[in-house]
C-alpha cells in the first residue's frame, strides 16, 4: 500500500507514520527528516535547503522531488511506503503522478492552528537519531535524553513560535490545495487529530482499512 500523510506542521504526521509503519510493516519516507540529515551532514542540497527550512519556507520543488525519486526507488519500498511531508505543493504531486507512482490513499490529519502552536512549543527531537517527543504528551524516560539512542533531545529550530506562524501560513497557501487535488482523485480521507495520540492512531488505522 502506498500512502500519503497530509496535514499542517505539527498535526501529528510523523507520530501517525510510526503507527502505520508498525501496523503495515512498510517504511516511512519523511522528506523533512531527510532534509534535516542533509543539513547536518553539510551536503550540497543540505546547504541549499537550510535557509528555507529555518525561515519556515518550503525547499524548492526540484531538490525535494530529486531526493524523493531516489528514495522510493530503493528496495525496501517495493511493498509500499508512507510519504510523510511529500508532496507539499501541487507541482510535487504532479511529479509523483508523472513518475507513475500509484497512490492508494491520502490521509489528512486535521488539527486546528491554535492547538498546533501549543503542541510544537512542547516538542523535543533527538539530535542523534531524530526521534520526536513531547514534554507533556510523549516524554522521554529520562528528561532531555532520547529513549532510543541516548543522545540529547533539543528544540527544533523551526519550532520557535514566530517560525511556526510562518510554517502554518506556508501550509495554508501551498500545501492545503492538495486536499482538493486528491479529493478529485477520490483518495482523500480526513482524520481529526485527537487530544490523545492513541485515539488519533485508532482513527488513522480505521481510515486506512476502510
Ligand atoms: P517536516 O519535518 O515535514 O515538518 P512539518 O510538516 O512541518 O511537520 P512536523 O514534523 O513539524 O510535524 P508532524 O505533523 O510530523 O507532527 P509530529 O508527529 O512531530 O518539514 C520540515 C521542513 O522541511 C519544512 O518546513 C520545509 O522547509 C522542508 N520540507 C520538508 N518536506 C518538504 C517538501 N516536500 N517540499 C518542500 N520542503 C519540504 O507531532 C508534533 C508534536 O505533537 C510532537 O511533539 C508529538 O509528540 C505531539 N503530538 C502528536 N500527536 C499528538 C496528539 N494526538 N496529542 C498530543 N500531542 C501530539
Amino acid at each position: 500500500m502506498n500512502l500519503i500523510l497530509l496535514g499542517a506542521p505539527g498535526a501529528g504526521k510523523g507520530t501517525q507514520a510510526e503507527v502505520i509503519c508498525d501496523a503495515l510493516k512498510i517504511p516511512t519516507i519523511s522528506t523533512g527528516n531527510m532534509l534535516r540529515a542533509a543539513v547536518k551532514d553539510g551536503t550540497e542540497y543540505g546547504l541549499k535547503a537550510k535557509a528555507a527550512m529555518d525561515a519556515g519556507d518550503l525547499v524548492s520543488d526540484d531538490i525535494v522531488i530529486g531526493i524523493l525519486k531516489d528514495r522510493i526507488a530503493q528496495d525496501d519500498c517495493k511493498n509500499g511506503f508512507i510519504l510523510d511531508g511529500f508532496p507539499r505543493t501541487v507541482p510535487q504531486a504532479e511529479a509523483l503522478d508523472a513518475m507513475g507512482v500509484q497512490i492508494d490513499k491520502v490521509v489528512e490529519i486535521y488539527v486546528a492552528d491554535e492547538t498546533i502552536q501549543k503542541r510544537l512549543s512542547g516538542r523535543r527531537v533527538c539530535e542523534g537519531c531524530g526521534n520526536s517527543y513531547h514534554i507533556d504528551f510523549k516524554p522521554t524516560k529520562v528528561e532531555g535524553i532520547c529513549d532510543a539512542c541516548g543522545a540529547k533531545t533539543v528544540i527544533r529550530k523551526d519550532d520557535e513560535p514566530a517560525t511556526v506562524i510562518d510554517r502554518l501560513k506556508t501550509y495554508h497557501e501551498k500545501t492545503a490545495p492538495l486536499k482538493d487535488y486528491y479529493s478529485k482523485q477520490g483518495k482523500l480521507v480526513t482524520v481529526e487529530g485527537q487530544e490523545e495520540v492513541s485515539e488519533t492512531s485508532k482513527l488513522t488505522l480505521k481510515a486506512i482499512e476502510g
